[in-house]
């Protein structure tokens, strides 16, 4: 098992106020496994796809990583954990408008400190998965949304993680690229990396092994959206 989730809640401090996000979440994700996360804006996705990532630590219940226990860990070691173990793919890419897509797809490299010239051979071979590896010396603004994307995704890969985690990687596409992105989504899989990829799209949703959902912060198997035309694309 990559991922363990027991009995896991987070609570947001706002002031004096405490505002509790996610009750009791129980979730496991087998190595290789394809999971897609659907709910409601404002039901605490990102908020558990960030502690996934160990962008942010859950207020009670445990996370184990591998079995391992990292909840105590310092910034930094948790800056390596996600180096060695986890790819992030986002809504909005988060590139580096001022570097080159290469550069942009080798910045966990240089945090290794690998040197220069073995950082953009690995760079290109993450570029080749995502079919770009005749952009690699384009800056962002020269790419489309899709292509940019698949430089975020190449990013996440170059390490070659176990666990990719993706906050609505589609959410600004349009329907071609989104579908370009997730052939790429099933590839990885297919090579064994385990993802676990938020979405509001149920066509897209549909391609993993299992959706599970959340509703106010509260983990279900059980589908309890309206139906929407998308449901029977
Ligand atoms: N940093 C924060 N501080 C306080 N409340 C937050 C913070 N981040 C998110 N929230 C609250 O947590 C809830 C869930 O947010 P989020 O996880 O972003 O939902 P989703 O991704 O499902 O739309 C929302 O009510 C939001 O207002
Ligand atoms: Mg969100």
């Amino acid at each position: 098992m990559i991922v363990e989730i027991k009995d896991l809640c987070k609570d947001y401090v706002q002031g004096e106020q405490i505002v509790p996000v996610l009750h009791h979440i129980n979730m496991q994700v087998d190595e290789g496994e394809y999971v897609a996360i659907m709910g409601p804006s404002g039901s605490g996705k990102t908020t558990l796809m960030n502690i996934l990532g160990y962008l942010d630590v859950q207020t009670s219940g445990t996370y184990l990583l591998e079995g391992m226990d990292y909840s105590h860990a310092t910034d930094e070691e948790m800056a390596r954990i996600r180096n060695e173990y986890i790819g992030f793919v986002f809504q909005t890419y988060y590139l580096m408008q001022r570097q080159k897509a290469w550069e942009n797809v080798s910045l966990p490299l240089s945090f290794r400190g690998i040197p220069r010239k073995e950082r953009r051979e690995m760079a290109e071979e993450a570029l080749r998965r995502v079919g770009l590896e005749d952009r690699m010396d384009f800056y962002p603004r020269q790419l489309s949304g899709g292509q940019c994307q698949r430089v975020a995704i190449a990013r996440a890969i170059c390490t070659n993680p176990k666990l990719l985690l993706a906050d609505e990687p589609t959410g600004a596409l349009d329907s071609k690229s989104g579908l370009q992105i997730m052939e790429i989504f099933d590839s990885l899989n297919r090579d064994g990396v385990a993802i676990v990829m938020i979405t509001h799209e149920y066509s897209v949703a549909k391609r993993a092994s299992r959706i599970q959902y959340i509703y106010d912060g509260c983990i279900s198997d059980r589908d309890l959206r309206p139906r929407t035309e998308d449901d029977i694309k």
